[in-house]
């Protein structure tokens, strides 16, 4: 599959869906998605371009990369990628998982106009467990070796399937009565909280996520590449992609919780915002409903996996290269301790949070900037790497000045009150176990 087609399936997940209603939930609105959109622009696109410099220069896995551009004393950094994707895929899993879930319902069963008090139940326990469980054997099974061309055709019908649906749900919810200030909550920036440190450190880890930046995966991508590909260009438009889809989303996802009065169930769970929301008006368009609802879960989770499959996929390659196993060996032994590693997630929605906020804000944010760094001011000549195949290119003068003064100036900025707040976090999940 080419190279735009693949990373477009990485990035576009259960984080332009999931992740972005609900941290656009969380965070008050139309502030947290100005800066959203303003770190990707600023922040994300020159990283992404950085890591895929990075993996078709070197044409190797993350670790071999960093060593072949800078030495040895950067191998570790490898190991911090291979410890993000394990983390993340642990509870990435579990929301994949319930798509799986919602899948089911709208085939067997239709969706009940109550889901909101359902979904807590939905989310966490044995179910939640098994369903990750089987998500996670798709997706070792996947990395394993075989099926990658099955999975990958599946996804060139089912993206833009679900990218048609989310426009479709979208002019829907512009119908419905109410949905107005849905539409403000989701546009209108209210000037106070942009200066939010907050809102902007959940804003740059969804950056982030999103593009699967600062964990190798988008390097690892980059590594399959010829030296014909135009890397700006292609870039570009995989982040456009990926932006746009979240965009959208949100045009469905804020007009639809003002329109059906869900405001109360989706601020006492914004975990649960997408997952409340869709289903509820599903449960309202009757017949329709559980045919739409079941092919965009059914799409959704497709899109999950072709993002787990790269998470995985950073795993394996290290662990290919550092302790020479077999590719069956490392999917099967690495895929199996992230399904347990899971465990914890699929039984407390809070562990799950405390898992994703450790995983964006100290992994990917700090992945990203040892990544700028390294690629601004450690690799030697990276503007002649990137101008291969996109030679004429005028902005890479921008582009260098972004990943070595304001990418890691605003990374900084950022993980300065984010590192704190997240390691309370964490052990403020651990008290409340004893
Ligand atoms: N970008 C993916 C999503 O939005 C998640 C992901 C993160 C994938 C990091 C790979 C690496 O769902």
């Amino acid at each position: 599959m080419g190279f735009v087609a693949a990373a477009i399936g990485s990035a576009v997940g259960l984080g332009n869906m999931w992740r972005f209603s609900y941290l656009t939930a969380e965070n008050g609105g139309a502030a947290f998605v100005v800066l959203y959109l303003a770190i990707t622009a600023l922040v994300g696109l020159p990283v992404l371009l950085a890591e895929v410099v990075l993996g078709r220069g070197s044409q190797q896995s993350p670790v071999r990369a960093l060593a072949h551009y800078g030495g040895n004393a950067w191998r570790p950094l490898g190991f911090v990628f291979v410890t993000a994707g394990f983390l993340i895929l642990a509870y990435y899993g579990v929301i994949a998982g319930w798509t799986l879930r919602y899948t089911a319902i709208a085939v067997f069963a239709g969706f009940d106009a109550d889901i909101a008090d359902q979904f807590a139940g939905i989310a966490q326990g044995g179910d939640a467990f098994i369903l990750h469980a089987v998500f996670m054997l798709a997706t070792i099974v996947v990395v394993a070796g075989g099926v990658k061309g099955g999975i990958e055709r599946a996804a060139l019908i089912l993206m833009p399937l679900l990218f048609l649906l989310v426009c479709g749900l979208a002019i829907y919810a512009a119908t419905l009565e109410g949905g107005g200030s849905g539409y403000a909550y989701y546009l209108q920036a209210d000037l106070g909280k942009l200066l939010s440190r907050d809102v902007l450190t959940q804003a740059a880890g969804q950056a982030f996520f999103s593009l699967s930046l600062g964990m190798g995966a988008m390097l690892t991508f980059g590594s399959y590449l010829g030296r014909d590909h135009n890397l700006p260009n292609e870039t570009v438009i995989i982040a456009g992609a990926d932006v746009g889809i979240a965009f959208i989303a949100g045009l469905v996802v804020f007009p639809m919780i003002f329109a059906l009065g869900l405001s109360d169930a989706v601020s006492g769970s914004t975990v649960g915002a997408l997952f409340i929301t869709l289903p509820q008006a599903f449960a309202g368009m009757g017949f329709v409903g559980r045919v739409v609802g079941g092919l965009f879960f059914a799409a959704l989770m497709v899109g999950a996996l072709t993002s787990a499959v790269s998470l995985l996929e950073v795993v394996v390659s290290s662990t290919i290269d550092g302790l020479g196993w077999t590719r069956q060996r490392a999917a099967w032994i690495m895929g199996g301790l992230i399904t347990l590693l899971g465990l914890p997630a699929a039984f407390s929605l809070d562990v799950l949070d405390v898992m994703d906020q450790v995983a964006n804000n100290l992994f990917l944010l700090g992945g990203g900037l040892a990544l700028s760094i390294f690629v601004g001011w450690v690799m030697k000549d990276p503007v002649s790497e990137a101008s291969i195949g996109a030679e004429g290119t005028r902005w890479f003068f921008l582009w260098r000045l972004l990943l070595r003064f304001v990418v890691p100036a605003l990374l900084l900025f950022v993980l300065y009150d984010a590192v704190p707040k997240t390691l309370k976090a964490v052990t403020g999940l651990v008290a409340s176990f004893f």
